[in-house]
């Protein structure tokens, strides 16, 4: 045993360490320790409590079950669902996997729903079409409205089927970066209370997204971006971070999420006067129109007058008319959130919803392989050797500035895949590791000594209130430059009161004021690079709608946002073209046109 900066320090060594429990994590450490690979997983809860289990409607892949269907149109509607911002090869490999990556979960043991004649149910999703946007498909695969739960409970068992070993309720710290080469990550047990390196020669960050940025969202608690933090105090940048996604029904008051799937069942929006709006705002696809567009047309509802309730601030998910039958064998996990969260009964009245912070766009930038990419001193793409990222971590970038509903699950089982795919060519099991300076491992020690150790006068849960409130007013579904620049500032004093954060407690074991301060650190670095970007990119795009800049400027803005955080809280940005390009010849580029619905 080592001691750094007075604390014990316990040395592991493993070919690969993936940092996270959900699905992506799962699926990369499943295919690595599968593969012979010395892999451990490294989680701060329990693999099942991941945010994953949360995920409800399903995961898209055009296996045609329930009509035609086929992945170049599942390519086309998800380029058109990014807005012209995803990179065209890796949509084309996330859409020609998408089947494969359904049937070996088959095989693994998800229990997805069945048709009548015992195929994969598909349930229609929104933005999801046949033949280049002429109809709706049944694209969505699903287990009832628990797809994510099905999923996570089977890639752990897989996984230990396969002997990876999990480190669990470890919080990462930070990444061991020699130089540009990501050697291992040091975590903190948050049980013992033990700090614990790792050395492996391929890090996989599958962290998440960082949804509890804002104050009302679906993501669980834990979704703090840990991992987005870890590379940006790693000197790199993050990927078009300025794109957040509202899911259109978020229970009001709770923002618990009510799945997409529920309007793919057939269930519809309705305003104050009982008007079924979205036909106004998307006349073809009306409330299977993308996420982006409804939860906008839902925001202009209540701004115009027409919102429910005595503050007119919400709408009404209704699904009483599809019946007992249709609820009990589809969506009975809706019925159950609906009561607890809505108080209401949804066979007898509406749900209440508004649109919610549900997803993250941005991200890790990384190819298609989950290699952590950024740009060289020529401005070209290079590698980070030893580091990779998937799933919402990670910005592949396959969502571009909108993610349609049902690809996040696809996202992360597909490039889970491919990251243990690659590491399996990258990585010799068992190859010796290479020195690494002790101060690498003394500067991050140092720096959760010194947050363990804060006396200041701000307490965490201000900190983060003040963060999380600043955040749902100034950069929510309609942005505006006044508002973005007001915000800026509110960000820049949020941040800097963390430098006067106090942390009460100090012991090691179990210190949740401790973890919360450390994710706290995590998500105030990542507000600055919503925040400064919303303001920076002056068009709409996707999620991000702009009333000063009401267009998609291509001519200007159809380019990745990179972007950098320096310790004092300044951002500054780099560019990174779009990938119009595919990966073979078996499928053209997608031009970009006019989204219409
Ligand atoms: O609505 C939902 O079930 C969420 C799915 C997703 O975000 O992909």
């Amino acid at each position: 045993m080592n001691t750094i900066c007075g604390y014990n320090i316990i040395d592991h060594e493993y070919d690969v360490v993936i940092i996270g429990a959900g699905g992506a994590g799962l699926r990369a450490t499943l295919g690595m320790s599968s593969s012979g690979l010395k892999t451990a997983c490294i989680t701060k809860v329990f693999p099942t409590r991941s945010h994953t289990v949360a995920a409800q409607g399903g995961m898209s892949a055009a296996l045609g079950n329930m009509g035609e269907d086929h992945w170049k149109w599942h390519m086309y509607d998800t380029v058109k669902g990014s807005d012209w911002l995803g990179d065209q090869d890796a949509i084309e490999y996330m859409c020609r996997e998408a089947g494969a990556s359904v049937i070996e979960l088959e095989h693994f043991g998800v229990p997805f729903s069945r048709t009548e004649d015992g195929k994969i149910y598909q349930r229609p999703f929104g933005g999801m079409t046949t033949n280049y946007g002429e109809g709706i498909a049944q694209r969505t695969c699903a287990a009832a409205d628990r797809t994510g739960h099905a999923i996570l409970h089977t890639l752990y068992q897989q996984s230990l089927k396969h002997k990876a070993k999990f480190y669990i309720e470890f919080f990462a710290l930070d990444l061991i970066m020699d130089g540009d080469t990501c050697r291992g990550v040091i975590a903190w047990d948050l049980t013992t209370g033990t700090l614990h390196r790792f050395r492996a020669h391929q890090v996989v960050l599958a962290t998440g997204g960082c949804g509890r940025i804002y104050f009302s969202a679906t993501s669980a608690h834990t979704c703090t971006g840990d991992g987005n933090a870890m590379v940006l105090r790693a000197g790199l940048p993050l990927q078009d971070m300025e794109f957040v996604q509202f899911h259109p029904t978020g229970v009001y008051g709770s923002g618990v999420l009510i799945t997409e799937g529920v309007r793919g069942e057939g269930g519809y929006l309705t305003n104050s006067k009982g008007e079924r709006f979205m036909e106004r705002y998307a006349p073809n696809a009306k409330d299977l129109a993308s996420r982006d567009v409804v939860s906008r047309a839902m925001t202009i509802e209540i701004n115009e007058g027409r919102g429910i309730g005595p503050d007119k601030d919400h709408l009404h998910l209704n699904l009483m008319h599809l019946g007992l039958d249709v609820i009990n064998e589809r969506l009975p996990g809706i019925a159950e959130n609906a009561r607890v969260f809505g108080g209401v009964d949804v066979e007898k009245e509406p749900i209440p919803v508004i649109p919610t912070v549900h997803y993250n766009m941005g991200g890790i930038p990384t190819n298609y392989h989950g290699e952590v990419i950024k740009l060289d001193a020529n401005d070209e793409e290079q590698v980070v050797p030893g580091l990779m990222a998937i799933g919402e971590a990670a910005c592949v970038s396959v969502h571009g500035a909108n993610r349609l509903g049902s690809n996040s699950l696809l996202d992360i089982i597909v490039f889970g895949r491919a990251a243990a795919l690659r590491a399996v060519e990258l990585v010799k099991a068992d190859t010796k590791h290479a020195e690494i300076d002790e101060q690498i491992s003394e500067d991050i020690i140092s720096r959760f000594d010194k947050i363990r150790n804060a006396k200041g006068s701000n307490s965490t849960a201000s900190i983060r209130d003040n963060m999380q409130r600043t955040m749902q007013r100034h950069a929510a579904v309609f942005r505006n430059g006044e508002l973005l620049q007001q915000g800026v500032d509110k960000v820049q004093t949020v941040f800097d009161s963390f430098s006067d954060v106090s942390v009460a407690d100090s012991s090691l074991s179990w210190n949740t004021d401790l973890l919360e301060t450390l994710e706290l650190d995590n998500m105030l670095v990542q507000a600055q690079t919503i925040i400064h970007g919303a303001l920076n990119r002056q068009e709409s795009r996707g999620g991000h709608a702009r009333e000063d800049y009401p267009d998609r400027d291509d001519e200007h803005w159809m380019k990745h946002t990179l972007c950098q955080v320096n310790p004092t809280g300044e951002v500054k940005f780099n560019y990174r073209p779009v990938h119009m390009f595919t990966l073979t010849d078996e499928c053209e580029v997608i031009p970009p046109k006019k989204r219409v619905y």
